[in-house]
């Protein structure tokens, strides 16, 4: 008998079916012309691992059938600016790059002009899911809701932004362990704690005990996702990653492993997981989702 795990019961992979079939719908609730259309589901819809909408998923298993459709609009929306994120990150005057998610990227497949504008659309888009109907059958989640959601997601857009743009003004430079931190927090720590917030403000009313402990622990698996970004771009190979291995180093990337050597980044890494877990422990048995997630997180490889 294989001893394998049965993957299709991890939460990561019921993830990826879930978001996989509210992202079509989504898309299909917006009238877009060609190009436009295609470009925007070349972007959304070939691969990645979806781990912003499971997060979500998983925070809101922490009180189960509580504001579900708003549960499930807060992981579109969460994955529609991620994917934003990514087609004007590959943009040649950003990181420039041919490569993502195994496909060509967004402006190989369609010219800059439009991977420009798919990044733009999907942002907005973001915002209506979030301000819309989608999925409701029975009621309308509260307004003040809805708003909470709005905010988190817009204030992680904007660091997203800010840490992008420092992230760019860092390539060649000696920056200090302090300096990098808050480029890897603002670029893509911002977009996994929003992840998770934007879940528990649906599920939980008003202030509840678990908050403060869903932040710590997002904040430190946002920062280890993109330190363990840097490390793979290192160890891993362009098959398995779908896009372009050895890239930060041609380019002079501020990177943990560039700063501390790769050692010390996988060390680091380690480290963030063990804290965040610690984290969890505060929190009942349906936090087991979360802790899933997380040990998938610390063993990817892509
Ligand atoms: C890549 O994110 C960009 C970063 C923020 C590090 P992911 O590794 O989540 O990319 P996909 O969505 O799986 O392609
Ligand atoms: C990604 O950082 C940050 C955002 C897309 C916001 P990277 O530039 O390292 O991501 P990859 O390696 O291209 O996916
Ligand atoms: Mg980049
Ligand atoms: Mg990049
Ligand atoms: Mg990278």
């Amino acid at each position: 008998m294989s001893s394998t795990p049965d993957l299709s019961t991890h939460p990561l992979t019921q993830a990826q079916h879930r978001i996989h079939q509210d992202l079509l719908t989504a898309l299909d609730a917006f009238a877009i012309p060609e190009p436009l259309k295609s470009a925007v589901h070349h972007a959304v819809m070939l691969g990645g691992k979806r781990v912003r909408p499971a997060l979500c998923y998983a925070t809101a298993a922490l009180k189960p059938n509580q504001n579900t459709a708003a549960v499930r609009r807060a992981a579109v929306a969460i994955e529609f600016i991620h994917c934003y994120s990514l087609v004007h990150d590959d943009l040649p005057c950003m990181d420039n790059d041919l490569l993502r998610r195994g496909q060509p990227t967004c402006h190989v497949a369609f010219g800059e002009d439009t991977a420009l504008l798919a990044g733009d659309i999907l942002q907005s888009m973001a915002f209506e899911i979030l301000g819309s109907r989608l999925f409701d059958q029975t009621y309308a989640v509260e307004a003040s809701i809805v708003l909470k959601q709005m905010q988190i997601l817009a204030t992680a857009s904007s660091k997203m932004v800010n840490g992008q743009v420092m992230d760019l003004q860092a390539e060649g430079q000696h920056i200090d362990q302090a300096a990098l931190e808050k480029i890897h927090r603002n670029k893509t720590g911002a977009l996994i704690t929003a992840a998770v917030m934007m879940a528990a403000v649906t599920i939980f009313e008003g202030t509840d005990i678990a908050i403060p402990k869903l932040r710590e622990f997002s904040q430190a698996i946002g920062l280890a996702f993109q330190v363990q970004d840097d490390i793979l771009d290192i160890i891993s190979e362009t098959e398995v990653l779908g896009k372009t291995a050895g890239k930060d180093e041609q380019v002079d990337k501020s990177t943990y492993p560039a700063l501390m050597g790769l050692e010390a980044a996988q060390q680091y890494a380690q480290a963030l997981h063990t804290q965040a877990i610690a984290a969890l422990t505060h929190l009942d048995a349906h936090a087991d989702e979360l802790l899933q997630i997380t040990q998938f997180l610390l063993h990817r490889k892509s």
